[in-house]
């Protein structure tokens, strides 16, 4: 053990794999040890590929360790250009191998110049100039209209309408969650809202003429149209909508003629079209016009019709389709609810799970995760299994597969 691997209460501190490994094969292994070049049929990207010449635990074993203190005149030293590593680096290395050789899980490591490649390749991409508006009176009482559920479906349901981020005026909306209430006339106020940024309407009831109310909504960058009945006309509606950076027609009607209203949005980069009429040459002929779009069809797989949906009298519904532990699908009575006192609550757990995962405390809590209120009934963001085991296996330990709960 070095010296430098103690910590200051004398106890072992544990190696930075950032700082001590990844900066240095980072900076001086990759180029010719990663994914353009193999220089000796080796990678030193992933502990997988790097396995062959680490023994965890013996650094006097491992290959890579041997050739990183060679002299500098020897013929195998590595790098076999510029300067040795210091002393410094060397050291990092071996304390990392004797503590095990641990690696982040499925991190890849890139080259110092595949990561300025990529950097630069992202901002030269233009990206929409977008401010926030002034917020008009029309605006908050959208707003507050829409937050209240006010004649959607029953009165829990109401979509989310919230700010996009603490210090920003711009707005997500999400009528996901309450998909199959939600029909045209109830996402009218949106026209209102000037600074609708994100919207999602997937599986919602919308079409073709709700689709118009957003015609205006120039500052829109994201918009979810997935499993609704929009089709070629309906995105005529949404032609101007020239500042959209992502559209999702997953699940519906729409082909490559209506690939062609999206052209003329400069800053489009994904079109998310698995299981609609869109083809590779549609798709194409739309990269033709943005050469920076990626239109993404998925597998080649049948497109599969719609399930018959038995269970509709369970009033419930997740926000997932698929079970996250097993991957099958929901049976509507094996549910995990999570409760929330207010929308504010809801949306900042349903944008990330995964950060709030350790807040949970068993299913339906009664006060919220957030805060210390009770919660409201309507408030909730459910997570469905396809059997009783699942759901244990999630309730033991949810961190394992939250990241495995999507839509
Ligand atoms: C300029 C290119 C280049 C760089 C940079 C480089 N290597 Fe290599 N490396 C090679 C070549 C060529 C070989 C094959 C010839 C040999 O074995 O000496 C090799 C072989 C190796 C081997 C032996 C592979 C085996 O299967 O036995 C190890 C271990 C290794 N390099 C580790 C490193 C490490 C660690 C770094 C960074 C500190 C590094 N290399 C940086 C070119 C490079």
């Amino acid at each position: 053990m070095t010296l430098g691997a103690l910590g200051l209460n004398g106890l072992r501190a544990e190696v930075d794999f950032a700082k001590s490994v990844q900066s240095v094969f980072e900076a001086r292994c990759i180029d010719c040890h990663g994914s353009k070049k193999q220089k000796g049929d080796l990678r030193l990207d992933s502990l997988k590929a790097a396995a062959s010449v680490i023994e965890p635990g013996k650094s006097g074993e491992s290959e890579l360790f041997k050739r990183i203190i060679l002299p500098a005149d020897h013929e195998d030293i590595m790098p076999p250009k510029g300067d040795p590593l210091s002393k410094e680096q060397i050291d990092g290395i071996k304390a990392w191998i004797d503590e095990g050789a641990k690696w982040p899980e499925g991190l890849v490591l890139l080259s110092e110049r595949e990561r300025a490649e990529a950097k630069a390749a992202a901002s030269r991409l233009p990206v929409p100039d977008i401010k926030a508006a002034e917020v008009s009176d029309a605006e908050k009482a959208a707003i507050a209209k829409l937050s209240s559920g006010e004649g959607i479906g029953d009165q829990a349901a109401a979509p989310l309408v919230m700010a996009l981020a603490q210090d920003t005026q711009l707005i997500y909306a999400n009528f996901r969650l309450i998909g199959k209430n939600v029909e045209d006339k109830h996402i009218a106020p949106l026209a209102d809202i000037a600074n609708l940024s994100e919207l999602d309407l997937s599986n919602t009831k919308v079409t073709g003429a709700g689709v118009a109310t957003i015609k205006n909504s120039k500052r829109l960058t994201k918009l979810s149209l997935a499993g609704t009945a929009v089709d070629d006309a309906a995105l005529k509606n949404i032609e101007g909508l020239i500042n959209l950076m992502s559209i999702n027609l997953y699940n519906t009607k729409v082909t490559d003629a209506g690939l062609a209203s999206l052209k003329n949005m400069k800053f489009l980069r994904k079109v998310y079209g698995w299981q609609s009429g869109i083809t590779e040459k549609g798709a194409a002929e739309l990269k033709k016009a943005l050469p920076n779009v990626d239109v993404n069809l998925g597998f080649k797989l049948a497109k599969v019709e719609p399930k018959e949906e038995k269970k509709e009298e369970v009033k419930q519904v997740s926000f997932n389709k698929k079970c996250p532990v097993s991957g099958k699908d929901i049976d509507p009575t094996k549910l995990y609810t999570i409760n929330f006192c207010c929308n504010n609550c809801l949306g900042n757990f349903t944008k990330d799970p995964a950060k709030h995962v350790a807040k949970l405390k068993g299913s339906d809590n009664k006060k919220c995760i957030f805060q210390d209120k009770d919660v409201d009934a309507g408030k909730k963001f459910v997570i469905g299994f396809c059997c009783g085991n699942c759901l244990g296996g999630f309730t033991m330990d949810p961190a394992k597969h939250i990241a495995k709960v999507k839509k």
